[in-house]
């Protein structure tokens, strides 16, 4: 399992090529779309390792079809120079009756299924290549159909899940949606998030994925117990965190992780794709 770190955050550029020189690190997951200002060539010399593409603003289920080709031939130079692990997107709404939603909102599974299956396959082909969709840190019963959901997706599109397994926690915790109900969606995607939650100080107090916190425990007995479906030779396991940036505490839960899937960089490294993934 390699282990990755999410670059969200102008200041945490010096923690993260710190995390990577010391071994904390095997590779560095971008929001792509932040760097559409940068020449491709210039952001790979910024950093000199491996990445992942997390895209962030596309919103390509929704978005107008000029608008997404446009995003996709941006992206599509960032991939050809820097041949990322993987590129993401986000199985959510980031629209509601043509209003702009503060924070993204659940997919309906069922009624939306068709919609965003034919988006998947645009979207994919307007990237050039497999994309990997992240699941919804579920609040209300949307919990219980989104592993069925993303069977389908991977089944009927060739697309992958980007399974972030917090937020499958999170879902479990808010809805009581099972932390088995995903096995197959886990064991068929070599992607992989996780982070630390928070409980929302205002009833009916949800469990929300803020990413400013260590991991729970519940997630950290979630990969132990499943680390024989979450462990493969190419999988990665990306860890997010916005808030509360400390570098100690962020290093000790890329240390829980290690544990979990117990690698070392130094073997991680010697590697022929990651050594040539620059
Ligand atoms: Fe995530």
């Amino acid at each position: 399992m390699r282990i990755g770190f999410n670059f969200t955050l102008v200041e945490t550029a010096d923690m993260v090529r710190r995390m990577f020189a010391e071994g904390h690190i095997d590779y560095c997951e971008l929001l792509i779309d932040n760097f559409f200002c940068v020449r491709p060539a210039e952001l790979a010399r910024a950093f000199d390792c491996p990445t992942g593409f997390h895209i962030m603003f596309s919103e390509f289920i929704d978005a107008d079809i000029d608008a997404l080709a446009d995003f996709g031939k941006r992206i599509r130079l960032f991939i050809q120079e820097m041949r990322p692990l993987y590129v993401s997107d986000h199985g959510a709404s980031f629209t509601h009756q043509g209003v702009n939603l503060f924070h993204l909102g659940e997919l309906d599974y069922v009624r939306d299924y068709d919609r965003v299956r034919a988006r998947v396959d645009l979207w994919q082909e307007m990237l050039g290549q497999r994309l990997f969709i992240e699941n919804y840190p579920s609040i209300m019963d949307g919990g219980w159909e989104a592993p069925r959901f993303f069977e389908r997706l991977m089944h009927d599109t060739g697309a992958g899940a980007l399974f972030d397994a917090s937020n499958a926690v999170c879902a479990n915790l808010n809805c009581g949606a099972p932390l088995e109900a995903w096995d197959k969606v886990i064991a068929a995607t070599p992607h992989f998030h996780v982070a630390g939650y928070s409980r929302a100080v205002n009833p009916p107090h949800i469990i929300h994925d803020s990413h400013s916190e260590e991991m729970s425990e519940k997630t950290l007995s979630f990969l132990r117990g499943r680390r024989h479906i979450f462990d493969k030779p190419d999988a990665t396991m990306t860890y997010e965190r916005d808030g509360n940036i400390e570098y100690d505490s962020i290093v000790a839960d890329l240390r829980r992780l290690r544990e979990i899937f117990n690698n070392k960089v130094e073997e991680r490294r010697n590697e022929p794709d990651i050594a040539s993934a620059h």
